[in-house]
């Protein structure tokens, strides 16, 4: 079946409400007993939030969620909120076309690409979610308020897309780790309704994680993004060996690449986000935890992040 597209809220509703009724009647479920293949059971709806410019990374998360779920609906939404450079969501990709083409390969049944006035008819919403003070350090550390803006719009698709019936999941990229643990953090504090499932980063062939601004990197500059995923490799092939971690050694190997412009390198604790330094240097590492790293370079700013001891 050929994918659908909806560009309103209310379009959405009808669409998806369409869809689970088919898998509804196609599993035999009428709240009745079940049908010739087994006990009848609602049908799960799987949400997939992105902002375009889709590449293997979102078409893993949409690979995941199809396997999941009966239906899965995919957002496009460039959401303004979470820029703080006008500049930066001026020149942030778009690629609708191809982006389409990507998810119905993927196996999505229904596209939501609202416009800003759709999603925000009164302009910038006067009430928003707080991250609070997980969603100040790292990343939120030099984007102030990017994760306000992220979780205000990600508790608006959340909302907009919930089945009235069934389970209900959603998914979301490890490489930005600390929008997932926002993102769980607030499903939890705020009692909504939907798994919050994490999927392993992708990556090219030489290791960089795959993001939408990979694209603005020079030959050069992709060469020396290289060495933070070298570096968070480093960090996880100790931490299997259980012996120190020792991330100074790790950050002077970032800092000889000039081109890579270190912002910080963390090993955190992966619920909290806490530092977890006393794990770092002479004692053997044990446990678990997360390395996180964030760097610019050249035009643009890249993070990645490694879970340790897995
Ligand atoms: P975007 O950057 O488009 O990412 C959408 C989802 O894809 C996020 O969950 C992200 O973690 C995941 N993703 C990106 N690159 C990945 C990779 N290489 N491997 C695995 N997953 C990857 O993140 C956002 O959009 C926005 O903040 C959003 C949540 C949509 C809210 O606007």
């Amino acid at each position: 079946m050929a994918i659908a597209l909806a560009t309103t809220i209310a379009g959405l509703r009808k669409a998806s409400a369409a869809l689970l009724a088919e898998k509804s009647r196609a599993s035999g479920y009428e709240g009745t007993a079940g049908g010739a293949a087994g006990p009848a059971r609602l049908p799960s709806l799987g949400l997939v939030p992105t902002m375009g410019a889709l590449h293997a990374g979102h078409a893993g998360l949409a690979q995941a969620a199809v396997e999941h779920n009966d239906v899965v609906i995919a957002s496009i939404f460039v959401n303004a909120l979470q820029f703080g450079d006008p500049a930066d969501l001026d020149r942030y990709p778009r690629t609708f076309e191809a982006d389409m083409a990507l998810l119905e390969a993927a196996g999505v049944d229904l596209v939501f690409a609202p416009s800003a006035l759709e999603m925000y008819p009164g302009g910038e919403p006067l009430v928003r979610v707080a991250a609070g003070r997980l969603g100040q350090k790292y990343e939120g550390a030099s984007r102030p308020g990017h994760f306000d803006g992220a979780l205000t719009v990600v508790a608006k698709l959340l909302h907009v897309c919930q089945p009235a019936v069934g389970n209900y999941r959603a998914y979301f990229g490890q490489k930005d780790a600390q929008q997932l643990v926002l993102v769980r953090q607030m499903a939890n504090d705020l009692n909504f309704p939907v798994e919050i499932v994490a999927v392993p980063t992708v990556r090219s062939a030489e290791g960089l994680a795959l993001s939408s601004r990979n694209r603005f990197l020079s030959i050069t500059e992709r060469d020396a993004s290289l060495v933070l995923s070298r570096a968070l490799r480093l960090l996880r092939d100790r931490a299997d060996q259980h012996i120190p971690l020792d991330p100074e050694s790790v950050l002077e190997m970032i800092k000889s690449q000039p081109i890579t412009q270190l912002d910080y390198l963390e090993i955190v604790d992966p619920q909290t986000l806490e530092p977890r330094a006393e794990n770092c240097r002479e004692t053997p590492f044990t446990g678990e935890a997360l390395a996180l790293v964030a760097a610019r370079v050249g035009p643009v700013r890249l993070i990645d992040s490694m879970p340790l001891g897995y």
